[in-house]
């Protein structure tokens, strides 16, 4: 390269310093732009290959040649080590084991649902359902309770303008029911309901368990067999029950179940307030009044209606001690429920 001038070196020395585009096309600019420094050295090559021969010309146009070069490589460079920081940057480590998913449960309310569902389908009971805003007819006067009977202001009720009303219970899905299908039938009916009320063990929306049962000669004694086998059934384990004499305009006689207490046996705990007995469903034999209210023949067809609260079923089998976690979607007290099955 005894040609390179010494003019070259300078060039290719501040290429060499460029550290960015810019850069180096400024530098382009300088040395080979049309009125660069070689640039202008060979604009009269013509006039001086005549004069001086060719050595000078031809060592310039071997100096742009290797200005070129250089302002070509160094541009690969920088576009290299531009390239190299960017993937750097974004750098993904595709052996980091990944973040997962959470996978979701199902609330305690719904396993308890999904799990009663299940095991009433095996003892032969359809699943029914009705209209969570109700009228007065289905919620309370075709179930014996006529205007101004006190049982009305007992269900702490929210009525609409045009006295329509949330539901107070599921007992207007028997009535539903009933006059849709006729008997004989059984039936039970999950849902929710309604009642301005609210505190520890009352919230104002919860869910109710609704049985129904006719036919001929059903019996208080079948009743009482399917309810026991159902809690049993429930809580997968030996269980006491009592009926305790009660009152629904519904059903005649009406009983309150109980059952012993799943945490103490019924030793007596804070749960069952030391009695051993825990209370979980009023019911009774279907009142004449209510089959009539639905064309149903009191004099050929009997029948039994539970009502049961199922916020309080899923407690006591999924533990929680306070019904208002249960609404609060709070997602440290819901996840606990993940791993659960109905
Ligand atoms: C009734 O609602 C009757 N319809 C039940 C019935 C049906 C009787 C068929 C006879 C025949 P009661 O108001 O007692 O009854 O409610 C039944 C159950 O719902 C209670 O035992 C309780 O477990 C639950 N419950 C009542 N109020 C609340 C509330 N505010 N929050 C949570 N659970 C409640
Ligand atoms: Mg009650």
């Amino acid at each position: 390269m005894s040609e390179l001038t010494p003019l070259t070196g300078e060039a290719l020395a501040e290429i060499a310093a460029c550290a960015d585009l810019a850069a180096l096309d400024a530098v382009r600019v300088r040395w080979l732009g049309k009125k660069g420094r070689i640039t202008e050295q060979l604009k009269h090559s013509g006039k001086r290959v005549a004069s001086e021969g060719t050595e000078t010309v031809v060592a310039l146009q071997a100096a742009r040649q290797a200005i070129e070069g250089a302002l070509a490589e160094r541009r690969a460079a920088i576009g290299a080590a531009a390239l190299a920081r960017e993937i750097e940057a974004g750098r993904l480590d595709v052996t980091l084991p990944g973040r997962g998913e959470e996978p979701g449960g199902l609330h305690p309310v719904t396993l308890a649902r999904l799990r009663i569902e299940t095991l009433f389908r095996r003892a032969g009971f359809d699943v029914a359902s009705g209209p969570e805003i109700e009228d007065d007819f289905h919620n309370f006067g075709a179930l014996n309770i006529p205007a101004n009977h006190p049982a009305r202001a007992m269900h702490d009720t929210f009525y609409f303008a045009d006295g329509r009303l949330l539901r107070t219970h599921t007992s207007p899905v028997q009535i539903r029911a009933l006059r849709e299908r006729g008997a004989p039938l059984a039936v039970i009916a999950p849902g929710r309901v309604y009642r301005c009320d609210s505190d520890i063990t009352h919230s104002p929306m919860f869910h109710q368990l609704e049985g129904l049962a006719v036919g001929e000669g059903v019996s208080f004694a079948n009743m009482k067999a399917v309810l026991h086998g159902f809690m049993e059934a429930f809580f997968e384990r030996d269980l006491a029950m009592r009926l305790r004499p009660s009152y629904f305009p519904f059903t005649e006689p009406s009983a309150e179940v109980d059952m012993s207490c799943v945490f103490c046996q019924g030793q007596g705990c804070r749960v069952c307030k030391h009695s051993g007995w825990l209370e979980l469903a009023g019911c009774g034999m279907v009142h004449p009044h209510v089959l009539e209210a639905c064309g149903v023949d009191p004099e050929r067809y009997t029948g039994y209606a539970f009502g049961a609260g199922i916020d309080r079923l899923a407690m006591l089998r999924y533990g929680g001690n306070d019904l208002r976690l249960f609404f609060e979607n709070d997602q440290r007290f819901l996840r606990q429920f993940r791993a659960f099955r109905a």
